[in-house]
């Protein structure tokens, strides 16, 4: 600053209020502060002027200092107020929440289309007074095969494709074994349905080394091949929420006698013939038949007494059915974008 005159003092005056309150923020206003009114600041040297002015001048001169100074500290203050509330709002306009918008939700998984299938064909039996039993994956020879009336030369070991374990124990090739569980534990009257995962050295589009079946059985007095297709028919009905036909052919199964295959009238063009149901208007679904004497005799049910039937179906087969699946393989690949449909 040059001399210490009360006209600089003016001009002092003019550029320091003005660059307060041009000041942008808070840091910005504390350099000026230091600037001006700091201990080595323009204003504060202007004190250390007095004793070069003539002694008329020296009271009014510091008055005018110390007035300065105190509109410097007024002006930094309602400057500091005034940004601080700028602060403020910004801060609000920024993370302003705009409650309208939709909300963002976690996603919830679902359940497997085989799960909700098999649940979905329990519930009708149980409507229909059925029991749930389970069985062994890794199951003996004996209930696999020898029990259910399939002794070691016959061909339909062959047919089974299956995985041994050991020299006596397989993973299991069909659910029917879970029927000799069941009768050498409970006594007829007996119905019960036995899902899970079945095994069979086969892999191609059609058919995967794992999937699923449901097996049924019902042993009683007097229960005849009537009752079977009667609760078939219900079932059927029931889970394709369709008034849909059924044809039994006769069929061959070493563990039923007389046996047969189980077609509905196809689910998709109602029997007119389409390209699921091969143009014949009918869809193969299972594989039944009157509980053979044979089997009765290895879990000691007498067979003079008591007759049964059973019912042996596949589950990816008639979830493909019922959701419109036309490849097999989504079923295993678990494709999540797949799956999320089953919500
Ligand atoms: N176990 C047979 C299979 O896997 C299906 C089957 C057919 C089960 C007839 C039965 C039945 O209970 O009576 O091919």
């Amino acid at each position: 600053m040059s001399n210490p005159t009360l006209e600089n003092l003016q001009i002092l005056a003019r550029e320091s209020l003005d660059s307060i309150e041009a000041s942008r923020d808070a840091d910005e206003l504390e350099m000026l502060r230091v600037r001006y009114l700091g201990k080595k600041g323009i204003v504060t040297e202007q004190l250390k002027l007095i004793p070069t002015l003539e002694p008329v001048d020296r009271k009014d001169f510091g008055q005018s200092v110390n007035s300065l100074k105190q509109k410097l500290n007024q002006a930094i203050k309602t400057r500091s107020e005034s940004l601080a509330r700028d602060a403020i709002e910004s801060q609000l306009v920024s993370e302003e929440l705009d409650v309208t918008l939709p909300g963002r939700y976690g996603t919830a998984g679902s359940v497997h289309p085989i799960t909700r299938t098999i649940t979905r064909m329990q519930e009708i039996f149980d409507g229909l007074g059925f029991d749930v039993a389970e069985g062994p994956e890794i199951e003996d020879e004996f209930y696999n095969f020898d029990a259910l009336n399939i002794p070691a030369e016959h061909p339909a070991r062959a047919m089974h494709d299956t995985f041994y374990v050991d020299d006596s124990r397989v993973l299991r090739t069909h659910t029917s074994p879970v029927q000799i569980r069941y009768m050498e534990d409970h006594t007829p009257p007996l119905q019960v349905v036995a899902p899970g995962r079945v095994y069979r050295c086969d892999s191609d589009i059609t058919h995967t080394p794992m999937f699923h079946q449901i097996e049924g059985l019902s042993v009683g007095e007097g229960v005849t091949f009537g009752h079977l297709k009667g609760v078939l028919t219900h079932f059927l009905q029931a889970f394709f929420e369709a008034d849909l036909k059924l044809q039994f052919r006769p069929s061959y199964f070493p563990f039923t006698e007389p046996s047969a295959e189980v077609d509905i009238s196809c689910v998709f063009c109602g029997g007119n013939g389409c390209r699921v149901c091969k143009q014949t208007g009918w869809i193969e679904i299972l594989g039944c038949g009157m509980v053979h004497p044979a089997v009765f005799k290895h879990v000691k049910i007498d067979s003079e007494k008591y007759t049964g039937y059973a019912f042996g179906l596949g589950v990816e087969r008639l979830a493909m059915l019922r959701y419109g699946i036309d490849d097999l393989r989504m079923l295993f690949e678990n494709d999540v974008s797949f799956l999320a449909q089953f919500h």
